[in-house]
């Protein structure tokens, strides 16, 4: 039987990639994010995820045309740069809206589908920033640390349902992430301004020389074949070794390392 997978943020990057793979290995995908991509093969809705009733109607359409989804990924993401005492409280709410609340609102509205495949997972698309919380990106590591704790507890919460959940944790990829990251105008007496600048730069230089997006779609097909999936898994040798180090080693020498690398 081919599998029904819905993936969030199929327009652009990962879950771009992911809808492509899927598709071409005879899956049936759903597509879904607030644009089209630009080469559309697979099924697509058009949804805002951060918009309750838009998630709500996007199921009600895939409730009434397929009436089960084997596998839902919440991949739909943006990024937010800057510092704290400059961020707008509109800008905290959407980011948090998109990130956290998105995964939440078509976790509910897709969950009697689930339902309806008998066995059925959820992979959370999270990030090592949110084991990592760095300067100037306080709020989008925020939406992930936060994201990993829901997609715990939804784990143990489905566990008798037989819907297994899943954090995938990629390190930085090239996407179009870095573009759509919300950067507020940063004025030239700003008093973080060259540590921003610095601090952002560096991170933008290391997402657009970072992993290939394929190297998320290899991780996720791991997973989608294992009988059993792990509570989390992150992407990357390096990054697995940087999550052992953070196991290991106190607190203060990970954030000290962390300060020379993006607070300075
Ligand atoms: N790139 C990295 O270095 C990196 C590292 C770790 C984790 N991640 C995570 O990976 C995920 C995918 O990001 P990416 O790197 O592939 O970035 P991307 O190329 O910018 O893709 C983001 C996707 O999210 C969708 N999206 C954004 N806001 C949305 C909304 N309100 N409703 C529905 N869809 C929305 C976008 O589609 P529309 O604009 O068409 O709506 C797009 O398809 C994100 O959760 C990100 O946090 C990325």
């Amino acid at each position: 039987m081919n599998r029904i997978i819905c993936i969030t943020g199929a327009s652009s990057g990962i879950g771009f990639e992911l809808a492509k793979f899927f598709h071409q290995s005879n899956d049936t995908v759903l597509g879904i994010s607030r644009t089209y991509p630009k080469d559309v093969s697979f099924d697509y809705f058009l949804c805002d995820v951060a918009d309750e009733s838009s998630v709500r109607e996007t199921f009600q359409r895939i409730r009434e045309k397929y009436g089960r989804i084997d596998v839902l990924i919440n991949c739909a993401g943006i990024g937010l740069g800057g510092a704290i005492e400059d961020a707008s409280f509109d800008d905290v709410r959407y980011i948090f809206a998109v990130n956290v609340f998105g995964p939440f609102l078509v976790s509910k509205h897709a969950m009697d589908l689930l339902r309806n495949a008998g066995e059925a997972r959820i992979i959370n698309i999270g990030s090592v920033a949110g084991e990592f919380p760095i300067p100037f990106q306080a709020f989008y590591c925020m939406t992930k640390s936060s994201l990993h704790t829901f997609s715990k507890a939804l784990k143990m919460e489905l566990k008798p349902l037989s819907i297994d959940v899943c954090t995938v944790m990629p390190g930085d990829t090239r996407t179009g992430f870095t573009k759509n990251r919300i950067k507020p105008p940063v004025e030239e007496d700003n008093l973080y301004r060259e540590r921003i600048n610095r601090s952002l730069g560096r991170m933008e230089k290391d997402e657009q020389s970072g992993k290939d997006p394929s190297s998320v779609v290899e991780a996720v097909d791991r997973l989608l074949k294992m009988k059993r999936m792990p509570v989390s898994v992150t992407v990357g040798f390096e990054y697995k070794l940087f999550m052992f180090f953070k196991r290991i080693v106190p607190e203060r020498i990970v954030d000290y390392f962390l300060f020379r690398m993006y607070g300075k």
